[in-house]
């Protein structure tokens, strides 16, 4: 097992958190099950801030004295002061994050500090971090969603008139320009934002003065903690508030969601940098080479982007099942609550980063995406269109008679447009020349015009539209 150098589990004697029962100080085995100091040390800005509200609460509602209180402000910005500057030693003896800084405190300040944790536990205490923490990394998230929607929209307007296959069952289907496919990822950045900020909503309420499950016979005032935190409101039930998990599992499923967006992205940049597509380039800063192989140009970094949503799905899941069949209030299962936020956050962070900066640092080739279309039949739909639309035919008929001429002109190797207009009389001698209007590519890409779709113009509108609604 790994112990963090500036931990310190040699302690002995009774935890003086509790030591008034206990004589006995825990077995070394009890002690790194029940310590989480390793990983909540990542909580001491919202354990501190959280700390200082109530500390205010209590001097207001006449709970602590004006003196006492202010010793304990004073004390809580120094033990800040020394965890930001690397002074702080973290004891796996003192448990978890909020005894590590109270013990410290006490340390500090001296009795006053004994007077910090009335009317509170550490059950609503960390139920409180944990959300201040969430809260915090919704936000973060946010903004690099937001700046990966950026890059998406410039490369999006660059290549608004670029065609490209676009795909079905990874199969040419039809062209499309390469900015709707940039645009098509904003849509679903978008709704991941959208997801956050509604997921916001619940993680922002306050669970600080439910104590330990009943509430305080002291007279606190939640609202005012509350207020103090950036909470909305309370929480309505002291019960609920320490117990419920579900703002993590909500969070945790949004950056679930999240992450398969940026998994599938990624693979399509994987697919598209391949030699055999060629579709875009990453610079030497975002491609790896291969210790045998000196041709190689590997996109290491789309490829654990696209992993990384595994570790994301395994925190959910991790959740899930934690959270399954526990009965009310508090129990210490909960405490395995942090890892997988601490990590999903984490992980998609740096997948956020990694598609940003891929997004941004490709160069698109506009004449492979175009070469591409070469193949395929990619107009056959405007054909079968053509033929509705001018010879009214049924499109069931209009399907079966452009299968025909895809079959023909794939005999023939070529594509549609250079069917003769003779062979095409065979199959259909309704068919006039006007047909080769609507076989090309540009042409094909152009006359889609209804909402949503391809045409370069469109994308043009979308994009502008899109800085307006996300950047
Ligand atoms: N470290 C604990 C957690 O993360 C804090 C709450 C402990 N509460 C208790 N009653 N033991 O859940």
């Amino acid at each position: 097992m790994n112990k963090p150098k500036s931990t310190n589990t040699a302690e002995s004697g009774a935890n003086s958190m509790w030591g008034g029962r206990y004589a006995a100080s825990p077995s070394e085995i009890m002690q790194r099950i029940n310590a989480s100091i390793d990983f909540d040390q990542r909580l001491y800005r919202q354990d501190i801030a959280g700390s200082k509200a109530h500390c205010e609460m209590l001097i207001a509602q006449g709970v602590i004295s004006g003196n006492d209180g202010a010793e304990i402000l004073s004390g809580l910005d120094m033990v800040l002061t020394e965890i930001e500057g690397g002074d702080f030693d973290f004891k796996t003896s003192l448990e978890d994050i909020h005894m590590n800084i109270e013990a410290r405190l006490k340390e500090l300040i001296g009795d006053a500090a004994g007077r910090l944790h009335t009317g509170r536990s550490r059950n609503d205490q960390v139920a409180t971090d944990i959300r201040l923490w969430v809260r915090d990394a919704i936000d973060s998230l946010d903004d690099q969603l937001k700046s990966l929607q950026e890059a998406l929209i410039i490369k999006a307007e660059v290549h608004a008139e670029d065609v490209m296959p676009g795909f079905t069952h990874l199969q040419t289907a039809q062209p499309v320009t390469f900015g709707h496919h940039m645009l098509a990822y904003v849509e679903m950045y978008g709704r991941d934002r959208a997801r956050l900020s509604d997921c916001r909503k619940r993680v922002n309420e306050s669970p600080l003065g439910a104590a330990a499950l009943a509430g305080t016979s002291f007279p606190i005032d939640r609202k005012m903690t509350a207020r103090a935190l950036g909470f909305d409101r309370p929480l309505a039930n002291s019960l609920d508030a320490v117990s419920a998990r579900d703002f993590a599992l909500e969070y945790l499923s949004t950056t679930a969601i999240c992450a398969s967006h940026v998994s599938r992205q990624a693979e399509e940049l994987v697919i598209w940098c391949a030699p055999q597509f060629g579709f875009i380039r990453l610079s030497d800063s975002f491609s790896t080479g291969s210790s045998i192989m000196p041709q190689k140009r590997n996109p290491d970094a789309a490829e654990l982007a696209r992993a990384k949503a595994g570790r994301i799905y395994g925190a959910l899941t991790t959740l899930l099942v934690v959270i399954k069949g526990l009965p009310l209030a508090y129990g210490k299962d909960m405490q395995e609550d942090k890892e997988p936020v601490f990590d999903a956050t984490d992980s998609l962070s740096l997948m956020l980063a990694a598609m940003a900066g891929m997004v941004s640092d490709m160069t698109v080739a506009p004449e492979a995406l175009r070469q591409a279309l070469a193949a395929g039949f990619p107009t056959a739909t405007d054909l079968a269109d053509w033929l509705v639309r001018v010879l009214d035919m049924p499109f069931r008929d209009a399907h079966h008679v452009t299968g025909t001429l895809v079959s023909m002109a794939e005999a023939q190797g070529v594509g549609l447009d250079a069917l003769p207009l003779a062979a095409m009389q065979e199959v259909e001698p309704r068919i006039s020349k006007d047909v080769f209007s609507v076989l090309s590519i540009d042409a094909s890409v152009a006359s889609r015009t209804s909402e949503g779709g391809t045409s370069s113009e469109l994308v043009r509108l979308a994009a502008a539209a899109a800085r307006e609604r996300f950047l």
